[in-house]
């Protein structure tokens, strides 16, 4: 049984679409916990937003998170806000797992998320700087959250193949057949 890797990072860093990919890679399971507890709810993150409000989402995140940490072998993709709450990196880290931070400029997150309709902390008037205030009063506690930093700023691919290398998981990888 493996600990879980977990990838934590501000909105559109890459979480879900490289976790999904690692976890093809490394042959675990992936799970992302906006879709978990989407699915456990039956809403989407955005008309939780809209009924309950950001600190009612922020509760069920955090169960989701205690629900997940108690399992293995797993790529964890989480919200950009859920390693802001200490008890969710504390679960994380009690269930033996790795949190890495996908690092990505600014300028990049501000590029990639400029047409963005799903998320809720976006939807207001002046986006980039919106982003760019909470970039700002983040970034130093992704940094703290995390174990490992990973530059993020490149294509999905170029970014598993970071990971794979930092946490020494190439032997593992290639024993996987079929995934290329
Ligand atoms: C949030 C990020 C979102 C989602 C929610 C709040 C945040 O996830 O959890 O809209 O606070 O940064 P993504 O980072 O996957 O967009």
């Amino acid at each position: 049984m493996e600990g879980n890797i977990i990838l934590c990072g501000f909105m559109g860093s890459g979480k879900t679409s490289v976790g999904k990919r690692l976890a093809k890679k490394t042959g675990r399971v992936f799970c992302d916990t906006d879709r978990y507890l989407e699915k456990k709810s039956g809403m989407t993150v955005s008309q939780i937003f809209a009924e309950y409000g950001e600190a009612r989402f922020r509760e069920m995140e955090a169960q989701a998170v205690r629900e997940l940490s108690g399992r293995n072998n797993m790529v964890i993709a989480c919200g950009g806000g859920t390693v802001l709450q200490s008890g969710n990196v504390k679960a994380f880290r009690a269930g033996g797992g790795k949190i890495l931070f996908l690092d990505v400029p600014l300028a990049a997150l501000q590029e990639r998320l400029k047409s963005d309709q799903k998320r809720p902390l976006l939807q207001k008037p002046n986006r980039r700087e919106v982003i760019k205030k909470l970039y700002r009063e983040r970034i130093g506690r992704y940094r703290r959250a995390a174990d490992i930093r990973i530059n993020a700023g490149a294509p999905t691919v170029v970014v598993v193949k970071r990971i794979i290398a930092k946490l020494g998981l190439s032997a593992e990888a290639a024993k996987k057949s079929g995934n290329s």
